[in-house]
């Protein structure tokens, strides 16, 4: 079956099983790895990209449900919140091995874009559901306030 899908602002063409989940689409087809592989069923974050402005997990979306919504993966080149991101993400050195690091990053996008001031708290509800291996998450935290304290 034949689907039209906007990822990254790019338009595709692909001719694909319409249950095939989001992430392959992404992974083998676009060839965008940035997006990663971790449990497969819905648990852990790796997987996480935006549709609309809205966190999913890659994983557990059939490309049959996207219909217009665009896709934003970790790759993008013009979403200003995932770069803003990114650069306090370096700034403060959070990442050790890196694996959840894509999907934890598009989750606080999801986070920063519905709310631009979260609170402590906030922070921590959005991303209890993201694991990481390496346990991050106070660097991650500390990443998000400082990213939504700057101006
Ligand atoms: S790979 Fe999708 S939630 Fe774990
Ligand atoms: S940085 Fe290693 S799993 Fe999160």
């Amino acid at each position: 079956m034949s689907f039209k899908i906007t990822v990254d602002e790019k338009n595709y063409d692909l001719d694909i099983n319409p249950e095939t989940p989001l992430l392959w689409v992404l992974r083998d087809h676009l060839n965008l790895t940035g997006t990663k592989f971790g449990c497969g069923v819905g648990q852990c974050g790796a997987c996480t990209v935006l549709l609309d402005d809205k966190a999913v997990r890659a994983c557990q979306t059939p490309i049959n449900t996207i219909g217009n919504k665009k896709v934003t993966t970790i790759e993008t080149q013009t979403d200003k919140t995932v770069q803003k991101l990114q650069k306090f993400w370096v700034q403060e050195d959070v990442v050790q091995c890196g694996y959840c690091q894509s999907g934890q990053i598009m989750n606080a996008a999801s986070l920063v874009k519905t709310n631009p001031k979260p609170s402590e708290d906030d922070i921590l509800k959005a991303m209890d559901g993201n694991i990481c291996r390496c346990g991050t998450y106070n660097k991650i935290k500390t990443a998000i306030k400082a990213a939504t304290a700057e101006v």
